[in-house]
């Protein structure tokens, strides 16, 4: 038996940690990305077929493996899978399910650092009656792009050390006073957010407040399902990996969620609660906010322009300026708060993997382990952040 013996409080703070380890940024930016650039209808159905075959049967596997291993103490993948089979290299294959989450939580964080200060910029109104070229031109000079070699600005570097230090003090006070009790504020905030934002966006009508067509059109693109795309390996291959992405699979991360169970808890209803709240957030909301205020303001045409994380911190706060003072500081906030709630929820599951390694392995304190964490983010995260301008940021993601 291991250093920890730590356990989920409720079955409904359980539920909502998963969700939130699986709702991130990529339900509200990346999957309407992925929708665009693969044809929208053409996108869905290849998307919803790898969600049922592949997606909701690999949580089952995962949350399975996990529950086992917490049974032996072990709450990352390297023990869990030591304790699954005879083979010896089983155990070198889990090293993984640490290392890609310490990598992805490197450059997801500082992402999340922006989500934060847009939450503040939002908060105090900076983008009123900024045009579109000077709301791009304020995110460059936000990450301190320039002519220099390092270049960062010292404001993006705050709000990344604040970020850091939020994730780790949540990380610090464990499983259920940490994660479960974060998640269970932060979640239902997320979904009244969504909510307000979706219907705003779908109750956008042509030639209301700038509006050049209504939101619907929008909808339309995502769920007019097109047959022949069925055809293409490029579109099941997007497909497959924005479900992967989105539900967290195949990192380790789930696995160690869930060995915080009891051995008698249920896996096969919790995980389907978790996966399809995660897909309501995604499909629902996530579609229904990004692409039909796009399509209401700039057009359907304007959509293949939008791709990557660039388009809801370059465009969306202009397109918030057209529903007046008060709604849209009321709409930034929204936006930038829901996504640095869906980041926060996933960066902190990308951590305690590598958190439960130090604890189990090494019997390192809660304490230690989360400044051991923290340290290393810190330095993975530097390139990222100095680098910018070099392409760092992309080579991580
Ligand atoms: N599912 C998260 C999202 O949609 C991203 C993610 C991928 C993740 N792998 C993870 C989160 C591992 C936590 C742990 O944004």
């Amino acid at each position: 038996m291991s250093g920890t013996n730590e356990r989920w409080a409720s079955r409904i703070g359980l539920i909502l940690a998963v969700a939130g380890n699986a709702v991130g940024l990529g339900n509200f930016l990346r999957f309407p990305a992925q929708a665009i650039n693969n044809g929208g209808g053409a996108f869905i159905i290849p998307y919803l077929v790898s969600l049922v075959v592949m997606g909701i049967p690999l949580l089952w596997v995962e949350w399975a493996i996990g529950r086992h291993g917490g049974q032996y103490g072990h709450h990352s993948t390297p023990g869990m899978l030591d304790v699954l089979g005879k083979s010896r290299v089983l155990k070198y294959f889990g090293v993984f399910g640490i290392f890609t989450n310490l990598v992805v939580a490197a450059y997801y964080s500082y992402i999340e650092s922006w989500t934060l200060a847009y939450t503040f910029f939002s908060l105090f109104d900076v983008f009123n009656g900024m045009n579109q070229q000077e709301v791009i031109q304020y995110f460059k000079s936000y990450l301190g792009t320039g002519d220099g070699f390092f270049n960062f600005s010292p404001v993006a570097l705050f709000f990344f050390v604040v970020t850091l230090g939020l994730n780790l003090w949540i990380l610090s006070r464990g499983i259920s006073a940490g994660i479960e009790k974060a998640s269970k504020i932060l979640m239902p905030l997320l979904i009244l957010f969504g909510i307000f934002l979706a219907i705003r966006a779908l109750t956008l009508e042509a030639g209301e407040s700038g509006a050049v067509e209504d939101a619907i059109a929008g909808l339309n693109f995502l769920w007019t399902p097109q047959f022949d795309s069925l055809a293409n390996p490029k579109v099941w291959l997007a497909a497959a990996g924005q479900v992967f992405f989105t539900l967290s699979v195949g990192m380790g991360s789930i696995h160690c969620y869930a060995a915080y169970l009891r051995k008698n808890d249920d896996v096969a209803l919790n995980a389907a609660s978790a996966g399809f709240m995660n897909e309501f957030v995604e499909v629902v909301l996530g579609g229904s906010i990004v692409i039909p205020i796009a399509v209401a303001y700039l057009g359907l045409a304007s959509l293949s322009a939008f791709s990557g994380f660039g388009m809801s911190f370059m465009t969306l706060p202009m397109l918030f300026e057209n529903w007046g003072p008060f709604l849209s500081a009321l709409g930034g906030l929204a936006w930038f708060g829901l996504l640095f709630f869906a980041g926060i929820t996933s960066s902190i599951a990308m951590g305690q993997p590598v958190m439960a390694f130090l604890q189990d392995s090494f019997k390192f304190t809660r304490q230690k382990s989360t400044v051991l964490f923290g340290f290393a983010v810190f330095l993975l995260a530097l390139p990222t952040i100095l680098l910018y301008d070099h392409g760092a940021f992309d080579e991580y993601d």
